[in-house]
């Protein structure tokens, strides 16, 4: 697909990975962001002073500035990105999450019908299935509505998903549901960086309940891959899972072990806390079957993983200035119950 993408979301973790992609692949960029906590431009300084790069602060719902936009920018296509992501922060603030992430997603998908734009890629997740102890899901598995969902954010984003293949007879809308993003530039409140940058802190690495939680770990870039592909590849309304299988499955006790070891940091400072989310979602795993089979595929999650806790050794500058703000939504580490076995 030719020139004009706007990409919402694009200064945050995963959107500034695609937007970085876009711009080296020769597309222009139009980034719209309006730079809560998790948007950060210096994700960009590497590509943001080219030509084919412009950045506009906006909020997403706010109906009328994003009829505008779209009516002035005329993009070809818009990806979808920008949302409220964290559902430890949803627990508490459930509003903000519903009105950016459902009703952002509704005026990008109205501007995207009144100015005929020819695609949209909404960026969905996982979560939307709920947790499952066996097997995996495929894309028709999702139920109408919010019931697999068990959190605010996951919620949310159920209802956007549902939103954005409602419109699928008055646009071509694509729908990709990634699972547990990971690699550079991620805010320092999502798990693994979070205990990256406890770990080089020399503070614990807090494991929820019993750790025995399941994630399928797609790196970032991986991610960015799987959204360049159905962009020009994607079946108008389809939806696509975007995940690797680990064999065997990788829990959060297992990440955080292996964290220890690469770092070569001593076992106690793993530490089991009496503290767990709730209705902590046991195991996510999806079958990616589909978008595999128009070509796409993951690298390696463990070199991808040393790769990552290589560049936060490389980045403290940048994660510094975050992890105060980044631990302060957390109440976990007054329980501590006991030392894992590493
Ligand atoms: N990170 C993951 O593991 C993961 C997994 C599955 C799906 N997703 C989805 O991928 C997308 C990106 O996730 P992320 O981890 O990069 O999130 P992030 O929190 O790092 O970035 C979100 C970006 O959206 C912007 N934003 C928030 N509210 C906005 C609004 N009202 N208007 C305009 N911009 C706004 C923020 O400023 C930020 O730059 C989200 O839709 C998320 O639901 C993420």
């Amino acid at each position: 697909m030719e020139s004009k993408v706007l990409v919402t979301g694009g200064a945050g973790f995963l959107g500034s990975h695609f937007v970085r992609r876009a711009l080296n692949g020769g597309r222009e960029v139009v980034n719209v962001d309006c730079l809560t906590y998790a948007g950060d431009q210096r994700r960009l300084a590497d590509v943001s002073a080219g030509a084919g790069y412009q950045f506009v602060n906006l909020d997403v719902a706010d109906e009328s500035r994003v009829k505008q936009l779209v009516a002035d920018e005329r993009p070809v296509a818009i990806v979808h990105y920008a949302a409220e992501s964290h559902v430890t922060r949803s627990e508490s603030d459930p509003d903000r999450f519903f009105r950016t992430n459902v009703e952002g997603t509704r005026n990008l998908l109205q501007a995207a019908v009144a100015n005929g734009v020819r695609r949209v890629v909404h960026v969905s997740t996982d979560e939307v299935y709920g947790s499952t102890l066996s097997g995996s899901f495929k894309e028709p598995d999702k139920l109408e509505g919010t019931s697999q969902a068990a959190s605010p954010y996951s919620q949310s984003k159920a209802l956007a998903d549902d939103l954005a293949r409602s419109y699928a007879d008055s646009l071509d809308v694509v729908v990709v549901r990634p699972t547990n993003a990971f690699g550079p530039w991620q805010y320092p409140e999502k798990v693994l960086p979070r205990w990256i940058t406890r770990a080089l802190r020399g503070e614990p690495l807090l494991v929820w309940g019993d750790g025995l939680y399941v994630r399928q770990w797609l790196y970032c870039e991986d991610f960015a891959s799987a959204v360049d592909l159905v962009l020009e590849s994607g079946a108008p309304g389809e939806v696509y899972n975007v995940g690797p299988t680990h064999d065997p499955e990788i829990t959060n006790l297992d990440l955080a072990k292996w964290l220890v070891q690469y770092l070569g940091i001593s076992a106690s400072q793993l530490q089991m806390t009496g503290y767990d989310r709730p209705d902590h979602d046991r195991r996510y795993a999806v079958d990616s079957s589909k978008i595999r089979a128009l070509g796409w595929s993951p690298g390696d999650v463990w070199s991808q993983l040393r790769k990552t806790v290589d560049w936060y050794r490389s980045a403290q500058r940048w994660w510094e200035s975050l992890v105060g703000e980044a631990e302060s939504i957390y109440n976990d580490s007054g329980s501590v119950s006991k030392k894992a076995e590493v």
